[in-house]
Protein backbone atom coordinates (compact mmCIF):
# COMPACT_ATOMS: atom_id res chain seq x y z
CA UNK A 1 0.00 0.00 0.00
CA UNK A 2 2.92 2.41 1.20
CA UNK A 3 4.70 1.07 -2.01
CA UNK A 4 1.67 2.10 -4.35
CA UNK A 5 1.41 5.76 -3.00
CA UNK A 6 4.98 7.03 -3.70
CA UNK A 7 4.67 5.44 -6.85
CA UNK A 8 1.89 7.83 -7.05
CA UNK A 9 3.83 10.47 -6.25
CA UNK A 10 6.24 9.84 -8.39
CA UNK A 11 4.31 9.47 -11.04
CA UNK A 12 2.34 12.92 -10.54
CA UNK A 13 5.60 14.65 -9.89
CA UNK A 14 7.03 13.53 -13.30
CA UNK A 15 3.74 14.68 -14.86
CA UNK A 16 4.38 17.88 -12.97
CA UNK A 17 8.01 18.24 -14.30
CA UNK A 18 7.07 17.40 -18.01
CA UNK A 19 4.46 19.92 -17.95
CA UNK A 20 6.72 22.51 -16.30
CA UNK A 21 9.91 21.85 -19.08
CA UNK A 22 7.65 21.82 -22.04
CA UNK A 23 5.62 24.74 -20.55
CA UNK A 24 9.13 26.70 -19.92
CA UNK A 25 10.19 25.61 -23.61
CA UNK A 26 7.36 27.40 -24.90
CA UNK A 27 7.54 30.44 -22.33
CA UNK A 28 11.80 30.87 -23.36
CA UNK A 29 10.74 30.75 -27.33
CA UNK A 30 8.30 33.56 -26.64
CA UNK A 31 10.63 35.77 -24.48
CA UNK A 32 13.77 34.95 -25.88
CA UNK A 33 12.87 34.54 -30.07
CA UNK A 34 8.97 35.80 -30.82
CA UNK A 35 8.78 39.14 -28.19
CA UNK A 36 12.17 40.44 -29.40
CA UNK A 37 11.64 39.60 -33.13
CA UNK A 38 7.95 41.76 -32.93
CA UNK A 39 9.67 44.71 -30.91
CA UNK A 40 12.85 44.59 -34.08
CA UNK A 41 9.98 44.63 -36.67
CA UNK A 42 8.56 47.37 -34.89
CA UNK A 43 11.67 49.28 -34.50
CA UNK A 44 13.00 49.19 -37.98
CA UNK A 45 9.13 49.77 -39.35
CA UNK A 46 9.50 53.44 -37.25
CA UNK A 47 12.98 54.23 -38.07
CA UNK A 48 13.89 52.86 -41.15
CA UNK A 49 13.87 55.93 -43.33
CA UNK A 50 10.93 55.53 -45.97
CA UNK A 51 13.22 55.70 -49.05
CA UNK A 52 15.42 52.85 -47.82
CA UNK A 53 16.88 51.53 -50.95
CA UNK A 54 16.57 47.78 -51.73
CA UNK A 55 19.52 45.61 -52.68
CA UNK A 56 20.19 45.69 -56.52
CA UNK A 57 20.27 42.14 -58.04
CA UNK A 58 23.99 42.89 -58.65
CA UNK A 59 24.43 43.63 -54.71
CA UNK A 60 21.94 40.80 -53.61
CA UNK A 61 24.24 38.13 -55.38
CA UNK A 62 27.30 39.94 -53.86
CA UNK A 63 25.86 39.61 -50.44
CA UNK A 64 24.95 35.99 -51.16
CA UNK A 65 28.21 35.32 -52.27
CA UNK A 66 29.92 37.23 -49.39
CA UNK A 67 27.62 34.21 -47.14
CA UNK A 68 28.73 31.86 -49.22
CA UNK A 69 32.46 33.07 -48.88
CA UNK A 70 32.42 32.52 -44.91
CA UNK A 71 33.56 36.38 -45.11
CA UNK A 72 31.74 36.83 -42.02
CA UNK A 73 33.76 34.27 -40.03
CA UNK A 74 36.22 36.98 -39.99
CA UNK A 75 34.20 40.09 -40.32
CA UNK A 76 31.40 41.62 -38.15
CA UNK A 77 28.60 44.05 -39.97
CA UNK A 78 27.95 45.55 -36.37
CA UNK A 79 29.05 48.68 -34.74
CA UNK A 80 28.47 47.97 -30.99
CA UNK A 81 27.90 50.77 -28.39
CA UNK A 82 31.53 50.93 -27.20
CA UNK A 83 33.19 54.52 -27.86
CA UNK A 84 36.39 52.37 -29.33
CA UNK A 85 34.08 50.92 -31.85
CA UNK A 86 32.34 54.45 -33.04
CA UNK A 87 35.91 55.87 -33.04
CA UNK A 88 37.06 53.18 -35.43
CA UNK A 89 34.15 52.99 -37.85
CA UNK A 90 31.29 55.77 -36.87
CA UNK A 91 28.36 55.72 -35.28
CA UNK A 92 26.86 52.65 -33.88
CA UNK A 93 24.57 50.16 -35.56
CA UNK A 94 21.39 50.67 -35.48
CA UNK A 95 18.31 48.07 -36.08
CA UNK A 96 16.77 49.58 -38.82
CA UNK A 97 19.69 48.99 -40.88
CA UNK A 98 19.20 45.20 -41.44
CA UNK A 99 15.84 45.67 -42.60
CA UNK A 100 16.65 43.59 -46.28
CA UNK A 101 19.28 41.30 -44.44
CA UNK A 102 17.43 38.50 -43.36
CA UNK A 103 19.30 36.24 -42.56
CA UNK A 104 21.68 39.26 -40.95
CA UNK A 105 25.62 38.52 -41.65
CA UNK A 106 26.40 40.56 -38.29
CA UNK A 107 29.15 37.79 -37.25
CA UNK A 108 30.31 37.02 -34.12
CA UNK A 109 34.30 37.49 -34.92
CA UNK A 110 37.12 40.01 -35.92
CA UNK A 111 39.81 38.64 -37.44
CA UNK A 112 39.59 41.55 -39.29
CA UNK A 113 37.87 44.91 -39.72
CA UNK A 114 33.83 45.66 -38.95
CA UNK A 115 32.54 46.11 -42.36
CA UNK A 116 29.55 47.56 -41.41
CA UNK A 117 30.64 50.91 -42.75
CA UNK A 118 32.47 50.04 -45.60
CA UNK A 119 30.92 52.01 -48.35
CA UNK A 120 33.25 54.38 -50.25
CA UNK A 121 35.78 53.79 -47.33
CA UNK A 122 37.60 52.14 -50.25
CA UNK A 123 37.86 52.61 -53.73
CA UNK A 124 36.62 50.02 -56.28
CA UNK A 125 40.54 49.66 -57.65
CA UNK A 126 41.75 49.05 -53.83
CA UNK A 127 38.96 46.38 -53.26
CA UNK A 128 39.37 44.39 -56.47
CA UNK A 129 43.05 44.47 -55.38
CA UNK A 130 42.85 43.87 -52.01
CA UNK A 131 40.47 40.44 -52.98
CA UNK A 132 42.46 39.44 -55.37
CA UNK A 133 45.75 39.04 -53.63
CA UNK A 134 45.48 41.03 -49.89
CA UNK A 135 48.84 41.34 -49.46
CA UNK A 136 49.76 42.95 -52.75
CA UNK A 137 48.49 45.88 -50.70
CA UNK A 138 48.37 45.21 -46.48
CA UNK A 139 51.50 42.97 -46.74
CA UNK A 140 50.69 41.57 -43.16
CA UNK A 141 47.27 40.58 -43.99
CA UNK A 142 46.15 36.98 -43.39
CA UNK A 143 42.54 37.26 -45.45
CA UNK A 144 42.95 34.87 -48.27
CA UNK A 145 42.86 35.81 -52.06
CA UNK A 146 40.22 35.13 -54.34
CA UNK A 147 41.93 34.96 -57.09
CA UNK A 148 39.04 32.57 -58.49
CA UNK A 149 36.89 35.57 -58.92
CA UNK A 150 39.33 37.52 -61.55
CA UNK A 151 40.34 36.62 -65.15
CA UNK A 152 44.25 36.12 -64.23
CA UNK A 153 44.93 39.49 -62.94
CA UNK A 154 43.63 41.85 -60.38
CA UNK A 155 42.19 44.03 -62.84
CA UNK A 156 40.01 41.96 -64.41
CA UNK A 157 37.32 41.43 -62.26
CA UNK A 158 34.55 38.52 -63.16
CA UNK A 159 31.34 38.91 -62.26
CA UNK A 160 31.61 37.34 -58.73
CA UNK A 161 34.02 39.97 -57.74
CA UNK A 162 31.82 42.69 -59.03
CA UNK A 163 28.92 41.44 -57.22
CA UNK A 164 31.00 41.09 -54.07
CA UNK A 165 32.42 44.85 -54.67
CA UNK A 166 29.17 46.67 -55.27
CA UNK A 167 27.60 44.90 -52.08
CA UNK A 168 31.06 46.07 -50.35
CA UNK A 169 30.18 49.41 -51.63
CA UNK A 170 27.18 50.44 -50.24
CA UNK A 171 27.56 48.81 -46.94
CA UNK A 172 26.57 51.92 -44.31
CA UNK A 173 25.19 53.97 -47.19
CA UNK A 174 21.52 54.44 -46.00
CA UNK A 175 23.12 55.23 -42.47
CA UNK A 176 25.75 58.18 -44.32
CA UNK A 177 23.28 59.35 -46.26
CA UNK A 178 21.06 59.95 -43.28
CA UNK A 179 23.68 61.59 -41.46
CA UNK A 180 24.37 64.07 -44.53
CA UNK A 181 21.26 65.03 -44.31
CA UNK A 182 20.49 65.84 -40.60
CA UNK A 183 21.38 69.76 -39.70
CA UNK A 184 22.57 68.85 -36.38
CA UNK A 185 25.12 65.44 -38.01
CA UNK A 186 25.70 67.34 -40.50
CA UNK A 187 27.16 70.31 -38.75
CA UNK A 188 29.26 67.87 -37.00
CA UNK A 189 31.02 67.17 -40.53
CA UNK A 190 31.59 70.00 -41.95
CA UNK A 191 33.04 71.72 -38.61
CA UNK A 192 35.99 69.48 -39.97
CA UNK A 193 36.13 69.62 -43.54
CA UNK A 194 38.62 67.63 -45.34
CA UNK A 195 41.78 69.22 -45.99
CA UNK A 196 42.37 70.84 -43.13
CA UNK A 197 44.32 69.65 -39.80
CA UNK A 198 43.21 71.52 -36.49
CA UNK A 199 45.26 72.05 -33.53
CA UNK A 200 44.61 70.82 -29.66
CA UNK A 201 42.45 74.21 -29.02
CA UNK A 202 40.22 73.44 -32.36
CA UNK A 203 41.98 75.80 -34.35
CA UNK A 204 42.70 75.31 -38.22
CA UNK A 205 46.23 74.95 -38.66
CA UNK A 206 48.37 76.72 -41.38
CA UNK A 207 51.35 75.24 -40.01
CA UNK A 208 53.28 72.15 -38.35
CA UNK A 209 55.97 71.61 -36.68
CA UNK A 210 56.83 67.93 -37.06
CA UNK A 211 58.59 65.78 -34.02
CA UNK A 212 62.26 65.09 -35.14
CA UNK A 213 61.93 61.91 -37.13
CA UNK A 214 64.40 58.95 -37.67
CA UNK A 215 64.89 57.96 -40.92
CA UNK A 216 65.60 54.24 -39.88
CA UNK A 217 61.86 54.25 -37.96
CA UNK A 218 60.68 55.84 -41.19
CA UNK A 219 61.41 53.05 -43.36
CA UNK A 220 60.05 50.60 -41.31
CA UNK A 221 56.92 52.09 -41.16
CA UNK A 222 56.78 52.51 -44.54
CA UNK A 223 57.49 48.95 -45.44
CA UNK A 224 54.67 47.61 -42.86
CA UNK A 225 52.34 50.73 -44.75
CA UNK A 226 52.86 52.40 -47.91
CA UNK A 227 55.64 50.37 -49.75
CA UNK A 228 53.10 48.10 -50.79
CA UNK A 229 51.49 50.49 -53.31
CA UNK A 230 54.16 53.23 -53.53
CA UNK A 231 57.42 50.78 -54.21
CA UNK A 232 60.28 49.75 -51.22
CA UNK A 233 62.28 53.08 -52.89
CA UNK A 234 58.83 54.98 -52.85
CA UNK A 235 59.21 55.28 -56.82
CA UNK A 236 55.26 53.79 -57.36
CA UNK A 237 56.69 51.00 -58.78
CA UNK A 238 54.99 47.88 -57.28
CA UNK A 239 53.09 44.85 -57.91
CA UNK A 240 49.82 46.36 -56.58
CA UNK A 241 50.23 49.82 -59.01
CA UNK A 242 49.50 47.26 -61.98
CA UNK A 243 45.60 47.29 -61.20
CA UNK A 244 45.71 50.94 -59.24
CA UNK A 245 44.29 53.56 -61.44
CA UNK A 246 45.74 56.39 -60.59
CA UNK A 247 48.66 54.42 -60.04
CA UNK A 248 50.45 55.57 -56.78
CA UNK A 249 52.50 58.92 -57.03
CA UNK A 250 55.92 58.41 -57.33
CA UNK A 251 56.87 60.23 -54.20
CA UNK A 252 60.91 60.55 -54.83
CA UNK A 253 59.36 63.47 -57.33
CA UNK A 254 57.39 65.59 -54.97
CA UNK A 255 58.69 67.46 -51.39
CA UNK A 256 56.36 68.52 -49.52
CA UNK A 257 55.97 70.39 -46.39
CA UNK A 258 54.73 69.35 -43.67
CA UNK A 259 51.86 70.47 -43.11
CA UNK A 260 51.03 68.86 -46.76
CA UNK A 261 52.40 66.01 -46.25
CA UNK A 262 50.60 64.81 -43.05
CA UNK A 263 46.85 66.29 -44.07
CA UNK A 264 47.10 64.14 -47.42
CA UNK A 265 48.33 60.87 -44.33
CA UNK A 266 44.83 62.29 -42.45
CA UNK A 267 42.65 62.63 -45.07
CA UNK A 268 43.83 60.01 -47.86
CA UNK A 269 43.20 60.77 -51.32
CA UNK A 270 39.22 60.51 -52.23
CA UNK A 271 39.23 59.39 -55.85
CA UNK A 272 42.11 56.97 -55.31
CA UNK A 273 43.13 53.89 -53.38
CA UNK A 274 44.99 56.40 -50.90
CA UNK A 275 43.89 55.25 -47.74
CA UNK A 276 43.53 57.63 -45.08
CA UNK A 277 46.13 56.86 -42.05
CA UNK A 278 45.18 58.42 -39.12
CA UNK A 279 45.81 55.77 -36.69
CA UNK A 280 49.72 56.88 -37.40
CA UNK A 281 51.11 58.56 -34.78
CA UNK A 282 52.78 62.38 -35.05
CA UNK A 283 56.34 60.25 -34.13
CA UNK A 284 55.70 57.84 -37.15
CA UNK A 285 54.41 60.62 -39.92
CA UNK A 286 57.70 62.75 -38.60
CA UNK A 287 59.88 59.31 -39.56
CA UNK A 288 58.37 58.73 -42.53
CA UNK A 289 58.50 62.00 -43.82
CA UNK A 290 62.38 62.12 -42.33
CA UNK A 291 62.85 58.70 -44.64
CA UNK A 292 61.11 60.16 -47.96
CA UNK A 293 64.09 62.56 -47.53
CA UNK A 294 66.67 60.62 -48.12
CA UNK A 295 65.32 59.76 -51.26
CA UNK A 296 64.98 63.14 -52.46
CA UNK A 297 68.14 64.26 -53.26
CA UNK A 298 69.36 62.67 -56.93
CA UNK A 299 66.56 65.26 -58.43
CA UNK A 300 68.27 67.62 -60.88
CA UNK A 301 66.43 70.92 -60.81
CA UNK A 302 67.82 73.42 -62.98
CA UNK A 303 67.60 77.05 -61.02
CA UNK A 304 65.01 78.75 -61.70
CA UNK A 305 65.16 81.81 -64.88
CA UNK A 306 62.98 84.82 -64.67
CA UNK A 307 62.60 84.69 -68.34
CA UNK A 308 60.74 81.12 -68.10
CA UNK A 309 59.01 82.03 -65.27
CA UNK A 310 57.53 84.58 -66.80
CA UNK A 311 56.83 82.72 -70.14
CA UNK A 312 55.13 79.82 -67.81
CA UNK A 313 52.83 82.04 -66.08
CA UNK A 314 51.44 82.89 -69.12
CA UNK A 315 50.73 79.56 -70.02
CA UNK A 316 49.37 78.56 -66.65
CA UNK A 317 46.82 81.00 -66.62
CA UNK A 318 45.59 79.77 -69.92
CA UNK A 319 45.48 76.45 -69.50
CA UNK A 320 46.04 75.54 -66.03
CA UNK A 321 43.79 78.24 -63.92
CA UNK A 322 40.18 76.09 -64.88
CA UNK A 323 41.67 73.84 -62.41
CA UNK A 324 45.21 74.47 -60.17
CA UNK A 325 43.33 77.81 -59.34
CA UNK A 326 44.74 81.43 -60.43
CA UNK A 327 47.27 80.91 -57.91
CA UNK A 328 48.37 77.11 -57.99
CA UNK A 329 46.59 76.05 -55.03
CA UNK A 330 44.29 73.57 -56.22
CA UNK A 331 41.50 75.18 -55.88
CA UNK A 332 40.09 76.77 -59.61
CA UNK A 333 36.66 77.03 -60.57
CA UNK A 334 36.30 73.30 -61.80
CA UNK A 335 38.47 71.74 -58.98
CA UNK A 336 35.34 70.56 -57.38
CA UNK A 337 33.95 68.62 -60.11
CA UNK A 338 37.18 66.19 -59.50
CA UNK A 339 38.36 63.85 -57.57
CA UNK A 340 41.37 63.17 -57.23
CA UNK A 341 41.06 66.88 -56.71
CA UNK A 342 43.71 68.82 -58.80
CA UNK A 343 47.49 69.39 -57.02
CA UNK A 344 48.18 72.25 -54.68
CA UNK A 345 51.10 73.78 -55.89
CA UNK A 346 51.82 76.31 -53.36
CA UNK A 347 52.51 73.02 -50.84
CA UNK A 348 53.87 70.32 -52.91
CA UNK A 349 56.29 70.90 -55.52
CA UNK A 350 56.68 68.45 -58.06
CA UNK A 351 60.42 67.99 -59.88
CA UNK A 352 60.83 69.66 -62.71
CA UNK A 353 61.03 66.25 -64.99
CA UNK A 354 57.85 64.97 -63.16
CA UNK A 355 55.84 67.96 -64.63
CA UNK A 356 57.29 67.57 -67.72
CA UNK A 357 56.61 63.59 -68.01
CA UNK A 358 53.02 64.58 -66.71
CA UNK A 359 52.19 66.98 -69.70
CA UNK A 360 53.20 64.43 -72.05
CA UNK A 361 51.04 62.24 -70.68
CA UNK A 362 48.82 63.16 -68.21
CA UNK A 363 47.60 61.04 -65.19
CA UNK A 364 45.59 58.61 -66.52
CA UNK A 365 42.38 57.64 -63.77
CA UNK A 366 42.13 61.78 -62.71
CA UNK A 367 41.34 65.06 -64.27
CA UNK A 368 45.25 65.72 -65.64
CA UNK A 369 44.91 66.05 -68.90
CA UNK A 370 48.03 64.95 -71.31
CA UNK A 371 49.42 68.59 -73.14
CA UNK A 372 50.30 66.90 -76.68
CA UNK A 373 50.90 69.59 -78.87
CA UNK A 374 53.23 71.32 -76.18
CA UNK A 375 57.01 71.81 -77.42
CA UNK A 376 59.55 70.85 -75.14
CA UNK A 377 60.58 74.53 -74.32
CA UNK A 378 57.01 75.48 -73.36
CA UNK A 379 56.79 72.45 -70.90
CA UNK A 380 60.15 73.54 -69.12
CA UNK A 381 58.95 76.93 -68.73
CA UNK A 382 55.78 75.85 -67.01
CA UNK A 383 57.90 73.67 -65.36
CA UNK A 384 59.55 76.36 -63.99
CA UNK A 385 56.75 78.27 -63.29
CA UNK A 386 55.06 75.58 -61.21
CA UNK A 387 57.91 74.84 -58.92
CA UNK A 388 58.16 78.47 -58.09
CA UNK A 389 55.00 78.64 -56.82
CA UNK A 390 56.11 76.56 -53.64
CA UNK A 391 55.52 78.53 -50.96
CA UNK A 392 58.03 76.54 -48.04
CA UNK A 393 58.54 79.80 -45.93
CA UNK A 394 54.81 79.92 -44.62
CA UNK A 395 55.92 76.19 -43.31
CA UNK A 396 57.83 75.63 -40.37
CA UNK A 397 60.24 72.61 -40.86
CA UNK A 398 60.31 72.91 -44.49
CA UNK A 399 61.24 69.91 -46.36
CA UNK A 400 64.65 70.23 -48.24
C1 LIG B 1 40.74 34.42 -42.45
C2 LIG B 1 39.96 35.58 -42.14
C3 LIG B 1 39.38 36.39 -43.28
C4 LIG B 1 38.46 36.01 -44.23
C5 LIG B 1 37.88 34.63 -44.47
C6 LIG B 1 38.12 37.21 -44.97
N1 LIG B 1 38.81 38.28 -44.48
FE1 LIG B 1 38.67 40.18 -45.12
N2 LIG B 1 40.15 40.75 -43.84
C7 LIG B 1 40.77 39.93 -42.94
C8 LIG B 1 41.81 40.67 -42.26
C9 LIG B 1 42.74 40.13 -41.19
C10 LIG B 1 41.77 41.98 -42.77
C11 LIG B 1 42.67 43.17 -42.36
C12 LIG B 1 43.94 43.15 -43.20
C13 LIG B 1 43.67 43.51 -44.63
O1 LIG B 1 43.20 44.63 -44.90
O2 LIG B 1 43.91 42.66 -45.51
C14 LIG B 1 40.70 41.99 -43.76
C15 LIG B 1 40.33 43.12 -44.47
C16 LIG B 1 39.23 43.18 -45.32
C17 LIG B 1 38.72 44.38 -45.93
C18 LIG B 1 39.29 45.76 -45.75
C19 LIG B 1 38.54 46.51 -44.71
C20 LIG B 1 39.09 47.89 -44.52
O3 LIG B 1 38.44 48.86 -44.95
O4 LIG B 1 40.19 48.01 -43.98
C21 LIG B 1 37.65 44.03 -46.70
C22 LIG B 1 36.78 44.94 -47.54
C23 LIG B 1 37.50 42.60 -46.57
N3 LIG B 1 38.46 42.11 -45.72
C24 LIG B 1 36.53 41.88 -47.22
C25 LIG B 1 36.42 40.50 -47.15
C26 LIG B 1 35.50 39.72 -47.96
C27 LIG B 1 34.52 40.30 -48.94
C28 LIG B 1 35.71 38.41 -47.62
C29 LIG B 1 35.05 37.18 -48.21
C30 LIG B 1 35.13 37.05 -49.65
C31 LIG B 1 36.75 38.37 -46.61
N4 LIG B 1 37.16 39.66 -46.35
C32 LIG B 1 37.21 37.23 -46.00
C33 LIG B 1 40.47 38.60 -42.70
C34 LIG B 1 39.59 37.83 -43.45
C1 LIG C 1 46.51 50.97 -51.38
C2 LIG C 1 47.62 51.65 -51.99
C3 LIG C 1 48.31 52.74 -51.21
C4 LIG C 1 48.90 52.67 -49.98
C5 LIG C 1 48.97 51.46 -49.05
C6 LIG C 1 49.49 53.95 -49.74
N1 LIG C 1 49.24 54.79 -50.77
FE1 LIG C 1 49.82 56.74 -50.92
N2 LIG C 1 48.89 56.88 -52.72
C7 LIG C 1 48.26 55.85 -53.38
C8 LIG C 1 47.77 56.33 -54.66
C9 LIG C 1 47.01 55.50 -55.69
C10 LIG C 1 48.12 57.69 -54.73
C11 LIG C 1 47.87 58.64 -55.91
C12 LIG C 1 46.72 59.53 -55.64
C13 LIG C 1 46.58 60.54 -56.76
O1 LIG C 1 47.07 60.33 -57.87
O2 LIG C 1 45.95 61.55 -56.49
C14 LIG C 1 48.83 58.00 -53.50
C15 LIG C 1 49.32 59.27 -53.19
C16 LIG C 1 50.10 59.55 -52.09
C17 LIG C 1 50.67 60.84 -51.80
C18 LIG C 1 50.57 62.06 -52.68
C19 LIG C 1 49.24 62.67 -52.62
C20 LIG C 1 49.22 64.04 -53.19
O3 LIG C 1 48.10 64.57 -53.36
O4 LIG C 1 50.29 64.61 -53.48
C21 LIG C 1 51.38 60.72 -50.62
C22 LIG C 1 52.16 61.80 -49.91
C23 LIG C 1 51.23 59.35 -50.18
N3 LIG C 1 50.45 58.68 -51.08
C24 LIG C 1 51.82 58.83 -49.04
C25 LIG C 1 51.60 57.54 -48.58
C26 LIG C 1 52.15 57.02 -47.36
C27 LIG C 1 53.10 57.78 -46.43
C28 LIG C 1 51.68 55.75 -47.21
C29 LIG C 1 51.89 54.81 -46.06
C30 LIG C 1 51.52 55.29 -44.75
C31 LIG C 1 50.84 55.47 -48.38
N4 LIG C 1 50.83 56.57 -49.17
C32 LIG C 1 50.21 54.27 -48.59
C33 LIG C 1 48.10 54.56 -52.92
C34 LIG C 1 48.53 54.08 -51.70
C1 LIG D 1 40.88 69.54 -66.06
C2 LIG D 1 41.62 69.91 -64.91
C3 LIG D 1 43.10 70.11 -65.01
C4 LIG D 1 43.80 70.93 -65.87
C5 LIG D 1 43.24 71.81 -66.96
C6 LIG D 1 45.19 70.82 -65.49
N1 LIG D 1 45.33 69.94 -64.44
FE1 LIG D 1 47.09 69.40 -63.59
N2 LIG D 1 46.09 68.13 -62.36
C7 LIG D 1 44.72 67.97 -62.35
C8 LIG D 1 44.39 66.96 -61.37
C9 LIG D 1 42.99 66.47 -61.04
C10 LIG D 1 45.62 66.54 -60.81
C11 LIG D 1 45.81 65.50 -59.70
C12 LIG D 1 46.29 64.23 -60.33
C13 LIG D 1 46.49 63.17 -59.28
O1 LIG D 1 45.75 63.15 -58.30
O2 LIG D 1 47.39 62.35 -59.45
C14 LIG D 1 46.65 67.29 -61.47
C15 LIG D 1 48.02 67.14 -61.20
C16 LIG D 1 49.02 67.85 -61.79
C17 LIG D 1 50.43 67.67 -61.54
C18 LIG D 1 51.06 66.62 -60.63
C19 LIG D 1 50.84 65.26 -61.25
C20 LIG D 1 51.73 64.16 -60.73
O3 LIG D 1 51.19 63.17 -60.22
O4 LIG D 1 52.94 64.26 -60.86
C21 LIG D 1 51.09 68.60 -62.29
C22 LIG D 1 52.58 68.81 -62.37
C23 LIG D 1 50.07 69.34 -63.01
N3 LIG D 1 48.83 68.86 -62.69
C24 LIG D 1 50.36 70.39 -63.85
C25 LIG D 1 49.41 71.00 -64.68
C26 LIG D 1 49.73 72.03 -65.60
C27 LIG D 1 51.10 72.65 -65.76
C28 LIG D 1 48.56 72.33 -66.24
C29 LIG D 1 48.37 73.31 -67.36
C30 LIG D 1 49.23 73.17 -68.50
C31 LIG D 1 47.52 71.49 -65.70
N4 LIG D 1 48.08 70.71 -64.75
C32 LIG D 1 46.21 71.52 -66.10
C33 LIG D 1 43.80 68.61 -63.13
C34 LIG D 1 44.09 69.49 -64.13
Amino acid sequence: MKQRQSGKFFSFSLVVMFVAGVGFFFLSIVALGILPGIRLEQSIAENAPVNYRPYTEEQQRGRTIYAAEGCAYCHTQQVRFTPEDRRRWGPSTEPWETKYDSPHLWGTRRVGPDLARESEVRSNDWQYTHLYNPRYIVPNSVMPGYAWMFDGSADKPLQPARDLVAYLQILGRERQDLMANDPQQSQQIQANPARTLKGASGDVLTTLTLPTGDQQRGQTVWNNYCSACHGAQADGNSVAARSLLPRPTNLTAFSYDPLAFATILHNGVAGSSMPAWRDLSPQQVADIYAWLTTLRTKADNKALSTASIAQGAELFANNCTSCHGVNGDGQGPAAALYKPAPFDFLHQQPDAQEIDRVLRQGVPGTAMPPFPTMSAAQRAALASYVRSLHQPEKAANTHP
